[in-house]
């Protein structure tokens, strides 16, 4: 979700419509307003910032020099009118917007509600403006203060602003976890509060940034005061000079939007499974499965269809499903299965799997397998999309807007989901000791810090990118679960460097490919200590002897691979399942850094789209 408000001397509405519009690479499901004047007006929408402003008519509603809105990517409650935000409190006077997730929002409302409290939508946002107020009233403290304390009880990310009409000059953010810029306009005449600089790039060149558990109260014509949540300390902040361009700061600061992806990823991975792999309780709770549970149970078999990358992410769901659940599994490409007259029945449970929830040949697909009775469970990226409306029940990845055409982030987080419905149904059908059932959970939960591990070697992976970046083939080798990835690192680098891969089995480059290797080929070869180490060291041995040269994706620690190989990246120890979490890192970061070498358009690679709606 996106940010953006101001208060000063301005008119606030475009600058906050601008605004909002510059965020929307952050999610654009819904949108809202609050202007203030001698009143508060707050308008809302389903749908895009341009639907918001064709929405208003009353010109009340666009006037004064005070106002904040937001851009909603939904996460609790589907997008629509009630569920936009801004949210306001019961009594009508505080007013919020809210980016992140607040995970015991159900506790607070069930105590908000034995209170007397009532709610309109079902946003767990709604569930904090009035904690909020609570707090206010009971207290009997100011709006800053009543933030601070409200936001010690909660469990979860956020970024918010808040406003209260009874005080009419100031605003109160706060963060954990989603990003707060702070314009400041020359002598504090006036401020700008967004979720990146962008929206306020052109008023001022002077902000500072929350810090993660910071909140600031903001009035006009007062040096900004930034505190602790904790303990309510002052916090000194440098003022920043913002010398980026508008479309540098919508890239975080990143020189393209793939590149931002891919670091945003362990974040992206702790949102898809935030809330729901809850650790210490030894549960997964995810509603979709949780309620048709037996359809899964009683599956003769889990028909996966999707396209691109979402049908490599499949792939690693069949060895997933098979390897923990022990339900066969068959993964289609969905252009193939809606034209071959395939054989569904109503005991087939059918997941599909998109980032975008629109792609064509895979709602075809959906409809398909529903006309010949199966359940149709839907693994979607951008909620409210076609697919994730079609599908009978489904999850969301929450991996946050994926813009670069070269898919990375949508990867890793469906791969998580599948983890996740995987473990579930192995617990479910018995077919996971406790111990390891256990083991699995904690080790999931270390994911995001071992891919932190793996972005740091960066610059390792560009010294290897400099050195191959002018080949005019390449081969990609892998086994097991690192079979799809190597099929998916092929892929990432055609996409964006133009440069002819292909993703093979290890063991099936005997009977083909071997033909092509001589001094000139580089094979990125995955050799993870577990799953079959013995045999692909037998197949780099095989390449070696050929002359070609080889990149391998070992674990830390290994001798063996490291005495053949030309180049080796190491991934932190894991579970065999969970390395394609991993091993998939340094190969988008390869295709990248070759595709920026080569100066290719990375982020929109000639021939290509982001959401493919035509067959
Ligand atoms: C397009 C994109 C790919 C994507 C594929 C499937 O080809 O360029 O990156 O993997 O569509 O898209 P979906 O949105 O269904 O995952």
């Amino acid at each position: 979700c996106g940010i953006a408000g101001y208060i000063g001397y301005r008119d606030a509405y475009p600058i906050v419509v601008n605004g909002l519009k510059r965020l929307e690479y952050r999610g654009y499901d819904s949108a809202g307003i609050l202007m203030y004047n001698e009143g508060v007006h707050i308008s809302k929408t389903k749908g895009k910032v341009a639907d918001l402003e064709a929405s208003i008519a009353a010109e009340d509603a666009k006037i004064g020099t005070l106002g904040f809105g937001h851009t909603r990517w939904a996460t609790h409650g589907e997008p629509n009118d009630e569920n936009a935000h801004p949210h306001v409190s019961n009594s009508g006077d505080l007013v919020i917007i809210h980016n992140g997730i607040i995970e015991n929002y159900d506790t607070i409302k069930k105590e908000l509600i034995n209170r007397g409290y009532t709610f309109k939508s079902d946003t767990d946002t709604e569930v904090l403006v009035n904690l909020i107020e609570e707090i206010q009233k009971t207290n009997k403290v100011k709006l800053g203060k009543a933030v601070q304390l409200a936001l010690n009880e909660v469990i979860g990310a956020y970024a918010i602003a808040v406003f209260d009409k009874n005080k009419p000059n100031e605003l109160v953010v706060a963060r954990l976890g989603s990003p707060i810029a702070i314009g400041i306009g020359e002598n504090n005449s006036e401020f700008f509060v967004a979720s990146d600089a962008s929206p306020f790039i052109e008023y001022t060149k002077n902000a500072i940034y929350l810090e993660d558990e910071e909140m600031a109260v903001i009035r006009v014509g007062k040096k900004i005061k930034t505190r602790k949540l904790s303990d309510d300390s002052l916090v000194d902040h440098d003022i920043h000079e913002l010398k980026m361009n508008l479309e540098q700061i919508e890239k975080g600061g990143y020189d393209h939007f793939m590149l931002k992806e891919i670091y945003e990823q362990p974040h992206a991975i702790t949102d898809t499974f935030r809330g729901r792999l809850l650790v210490n309780e030894g549960i997964i709770r995810m509603a979709g499965i949780d309620d048709h549970i037996e359809k899964f149970q009683n599956a003769n078999r889990i028909i996966v269809v999707a396209c691109g990358t979402s049908w490599h992410a499949g792939l690693v769901g069949e060895y997933l499903f098979e390897d923990l659940a022990r339900i066969p599994v068959e993964v289609e490409y969905a252009s193939e299965f809606r034209y071959r007259n395939p054989i569904i029945t109503e005991k087939d449970v059918v997941i599909a799997i998109s980032q975008s929830g629109e792609t064509a040949d895979t709602l075809a697909a959906i409809k398909l397998a529903k006309e010949k009775g199966a359940f149709v469970f839907g693994v979607c990226n951008v909620v409210g999309s076609s697919i994730a409306r079609e599908t009978h029940a489904g999850a969301y990845t929450h991996a946050g807007p994926e813009i670069g055409v070269a898919s990375t982030k949508a990867f890793t987080t469906q791969i998580t989901l599948l983890s996740l419905i995987a473990l579930k149904l192995g617990k479910a059908n018995g077919n996971l000791s406790h111990g390891q059932y256990h083991a699995y959970l904690n080790e999931m939960e270390l994911i995001p810090r071992k891919v932190e591990v793996l972005l740091s070697m960066n610059e390792l992976v560009q010294h290897v990118a400099s050195i191959y970046k002018d080949v005019p083939n390449c081969l990609y080798l892998g086994r097991g679960y690192n079979f799809p990835v190597a099929l998916e690192g092929a892929l990432k680098l055609k996409e964006i460097s133009y440069i002819h891969a292909e993703g093979y089995p290890a063991a099936e480059m005997k009977h083909g490919p071997i033909a092509l290797i001589d001094e000139n080929m580089p094979v990125i070869v995955i050799a993870t200590s577990k799953g079959h180490y013995e045999k692909v060291v037998s197949n780099i041995q095989e390449i070696k002897s050929r002359k070609g040269k080889i990149i391998a994706i070992v674990t830390e620690g290994d001798t063996q691979v490291k005495e053949i190989a030309d180049h080796v990246i190491e991934i932190p120890e894991t579970d065999e399942l969970f390395t394609p979490l991993l091993t998939t890192i340094p190969l988008q970061l390869l295709s990248y850094h070759i595709a920026v070498m080569l100066g290719k358009n990375v982020d929109q690679p000639r021939n290509l789209a982001k959401s493919v709606t035509v067959e």
